[in-house]
């Protein structure tokens, strides 16, 4: 029997700028490590340049190393109905969520959170953008890290 609380999140949406580096690593590390639990996961990016596109090829080749496969994803960009579509979106900056809230549809009440949030005992309080960092291996660390803390609280 099923007994978590009826208001337990099953479709969430990670979202970052690009949707090409942090979102997708967040969602296919998440996938793999939520198992058969029967999540629907999806990403997208406040912006709009990489639409269509593959994430870049430095966090592919970071994530394989992990054994994540990040190949069958495709860039898309966040937009209000996505409000209405998931209920919870996991933020990966607090760029991110502003941009994010700036959208909120009237009365919509769906939770916009951090995902550094569910990785406390790291102190960090966004996932760096490894497009600028050039850190690929420590933000698919962190991703690690929050995505377990994000399975464990729901
Ligand atoms: P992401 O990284 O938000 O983790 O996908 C970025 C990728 C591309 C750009 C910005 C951030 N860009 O400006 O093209």
């Amino acid at each position: 029997m099923d007994t978590r609380p009826e208001t337990t999140p099953r479709r969430i949406l990670f979202v970052c700028l690009g949707n090409i580096c942090r979102s997708p690593a967040a969602e296919a590390v998440t996938r793999a490590l939520a198992g058969t639990r029967g999540l629907t996961l999806d990403s997208a990016g406040t912006g709009g340049w990489h639409v269509g596109k593959p994430p870049h090829p430095p966090m592919r080749a970071a994530a394989r190393a992990r054994g994540y496969d990040l190949e069958a994803l495709r860039a898309r960009q966040f937009g209000p109905a996505d409000f209405d579509r998931f209920d919870l979106i996991v933020a990966m900056d607090p760029d991110n969520i502003a941009e994010i809230e700036r959208q909120r549809p009237a009365g919509n009440t769906t939770p916009v959170l951090p995902f550094t949030g569910y990785a406390p005992e790291t102190g960090a309080r966004a996932v760096p953008d490894p497009y600028f960092t050039g850190d690929y291996a420590g933000a698919l660390e962190l991703i690690e890290t929050c995505a377990r803390g994000l399975l464990a609280r729901i």
